[in-house]
Parts: C-alpha cells; structure tokens; sequence
C-alpha cells in the first residue's frame, strides 16, 4: 500500500514539473531501448553509398568471427544509400534492387540469424544527405515499413529540411516509431545546431556536432572537447553522441587508443566505422578491449570532466564510475612525448555534477592500467610515465 502512494505521488509530481515546462515537454516518448550506450557497426565512415548486399553479408559475417558480437557490439546499421531513388507506385521505399537483389527483409532476417540486430538510415527532409528519398510527409509510412522488415534501430539525419521546426520534425519520427509498436531505437542525426541534448524523450542518442573524420587534431579531439560542455544532458537512454568511431581507418596506432579511450570516458554510443573484414589484430584488440568497453558501458552512464595536469599538453580525463570507482585518461594532445610526474598526494579532484570531492592525499586507490591490462601499483607514491605524442594511459582507480 505504501509503495502504491508514494508510486502516485511520483507520478503526479512529474506531471506538475511537465505542465510547468521545467523540463522538456513531457511527450510520453521516453525512450527505454538504451539503459548503456548503444554499440554497433555502420556503413558510412568506410563505404558511404557503396554498399551492397554480398559486401555487407560479409560485414556480418566478420563482425561475429572478429570477436565484436561477443564484445557487446549488437547493431548493425546501413546508412545512406540504401534505397533506389524513387518511391514506389504506392510512396513505399524501396531497397536499391541492384544492391539488394532479395530485398531489405530478406537482408535484415540475415543480420537476425547471426545474433545482431539491424540498423536502416534515413532522414528527416525531403531526401537524404546524399540525396535519396527522405521521410518528409511519409513518416508512418516509412515507421511501418522498417517494422515489417524487422529494422530495431534507425538514424534520422537532418539534411534537406528548409524551415521544418526540429525538435518537432523528430518527435514526428519518434511517435511514428512507437506506433509501430515494435521497439526501435531512434538515433537523432541532427549535428548539434538545435540543441537536441536539450531534448529529453525523443529517442535514445542525440548526434551533438557535424561530421568526423579520421584526423586525430581537427576532428578527433574538436567533436571530444565539444562534448565537456555538454556533458550533464548525457546518461541512460539520452546519449550524447559525438558520432562514429575512426578507429582502424588511417590514423596512428597512439591515435586510434586514444580516440576510442576518449569515447569511453564521454560514455559514447560505441558504433564502429572500419572494414571488419580487413581490419588489422590491433584495430579489433582496440574495438573489443573489454576494460575500456566497461568503462563506457558503466551503469551510472556519466560522461568525463576534465583538467589540466602539471605537463604541457597533457589533460586528465576523469570519469566517476559504480561502486565509487574512478576511470582516469590521461591525453598527450601536443606532438611530442611528454614527461607526466605528480605526486598523488598532490591531487585533488572534485565535479560539481557527481559531488565528486577527492584529495588523494586523504584517500588511497589501487591503480589498473587498461592499456597494459596489468595492476600499477597505487596513490600512495609519484605517477612518473613518458606518454606518446597523441597517446593516452587510462588507469582504473579503485579503493
Ligand atoms: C550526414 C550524417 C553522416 C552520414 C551522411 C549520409 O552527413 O551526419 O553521419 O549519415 O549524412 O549521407
């Protein structure tokens, strides 16, 4: 009985907070597919529209034996290009019959049968990006049509959509997708302009800037730093996402580390962007490290602060993690080595966001390095380590 009360209660308090426009108008569209980050595989950063089916059944393929699946990787996303460039006779999509010679179902049931789950692209204006048919006026249509075919993840870009008002344009989308009834995540592609983070309930991952691209100082860090700001809208199902990973397409091996420990301190959607079937045995330990992906996965879903630390160049990531456990990043942006030495006793850390108020001169951690996958000692002492130019050292910190 008690519990019922308190259940009204609560219940009626949100309804208040809601009607007062506190926060973001109650829409009744919570998205509840993404307690953790989502992970995943996507076409675009490697192939863009060149995709087809014999390539992509090989994709699938390769995620599974690579070990990906088993890592937590779950979806599978085609992203722009999928479809012919017309409608059918009726206003449905159609997958390019080139392409995919069987149909997208056909497709989708394949993804199904090795595990994963399957992931369409399209966008909320007139057409896509790269030009294709997009949802604009057929919303339900187009909602429908991704159930029948099994689709359980869509990303919704935002090219072509003259003055439509955005925030509603996607609850547009949203509510065609919960018509549906089946569950589908709802990744929002609309790069930051409108503060979608601003945007509870619509679905699931909110894109936050423009486009990445494998270059470690003028994409990589930019979309990184970009998040800080930004960092108190992230947590269960409303992801920040600072876009796909880079990891494996052309930078240096101290890059691809440091990009992939950068998102799982942001706690990123981890969604994978690389030719899995060719990719390099150091490309899949990256992408499959189990520490760094607990990291990102870690229940409280809390994004990194960061700080400067006593060396040139040289940031220190701190992400608070369950059980007052504590992942800490230490970047090298600058294109030298640098020296990094500091007695722990020295260091206070504090986070207005968490009530995070830590002076390791009070407090004494055990030190994990994930990179090294090996204990490193302790807070007692002096951390004294030379980091690569564009290379990091995540430790974990437990008490
Ligand atoms: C936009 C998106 C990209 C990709 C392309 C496809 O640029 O931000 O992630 O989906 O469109 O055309």
């Amino acid at each position: 009985m008690k519990q019922l009360i308190n259940r009204t209660v609560c219940t009626m308090y949100l309804c208040i907070i809601s009607a007062s426009g506190a926060f973001a108008q109650n829409t009744g569209l919570t998205g509840t597919l993404a307690p953790t980050p989502p992970m995943g595989w996507n076409s675009w950063n490697t192939f863009q529209t060149r995709i087809d089916e014999p390539l992509l059944k090989g994709m699938v393929d390769a995620y599974v034996s690579s070990g990906m699946r088993d890592a937590g990787y779950q979806y599978f996303t085609l992203d722009d290009g999928w479809m012919a460039m017309e409608r059918d006779g009726q206003g449905n999509l159609i997958a390019d019959p080139k392409k995919f010679p069987d149909g997208m179902k056909a497709f989708a049931d394949y993804v199904h049968s090795k595990g994963l789950k399957f992931g369409l692209y399209n966008c909320a204006g007139t057409k896509t990006c790269a030009g294709y048919p997009g949802s604009r006026g057929h919303e339900y249509q187009d909602a429908l049509l991704y159930a029948s075919w099994g689709v359980d993840f869509l990303k919704y870009d935002w090219c072509n959509t003259d003055s439509l008002n955005a925030r509603e344009a996607y609850i547009t989308m949203s509510s065609a997708l919960k018509a549906t009834k089946r569950p589908i995540l709802f990744s929002l592609c609309e790069w930051g302009g409108h503060q979608p983070w601003n945007w509870k309930g619509i679905g699931e991952m909110y894109r936050t800037t423009g486009d990445i691209s494998a270059k470690f100082t003028r994409s990589v860090l930019r979309i990184a730093d970009k998040q800080i700001p930004i960092r108190k809208y992230n947590g269960p199902n409303h992801w920040n996402d600072p876009d796909m990973l880079e990891v494996g397409n052309g930078m240096t091996v101290a890059e691809d580390r440091a990009h992939f420990s950068l998102w799982c301190m942001l706690a990123a959607p981890l969604v994978s962007g690389n030719d899995l079937r060719k990719m390099t045995e150091q490309t899949r330990l990256f992408l499959t490290n189990k520490d760094m992906i607990a990291i990102d996965q870690d229940e409280r879903g809390i994004s990194a602060f960061k700080m400067p630390l006593t060396a040139d160049s040289v940031d220190l990531w701190v992400k608070p993690l369950k059980n007052n456990t504590l992942a800490f990043c230490m970047l090298n942006r600058s294109s030298k080595t640098q020296k990094v030495t500091f007695k722990w006793s020295d260091l206070m850390i504090a986070d207005n966001q968490t009530d995070l108020d830590i002076k390791f001169a009070d407090t004494v951690y055990n030190l994990y390095d994930v990179w090294a996958a090996k204990k490193s000692g302790s807070t007692k002492g002096t951390f004294n380590r030379d980091i690569a130019s564009h290379d990091v050292v995540v430790l974990k910190l437990e008490k």
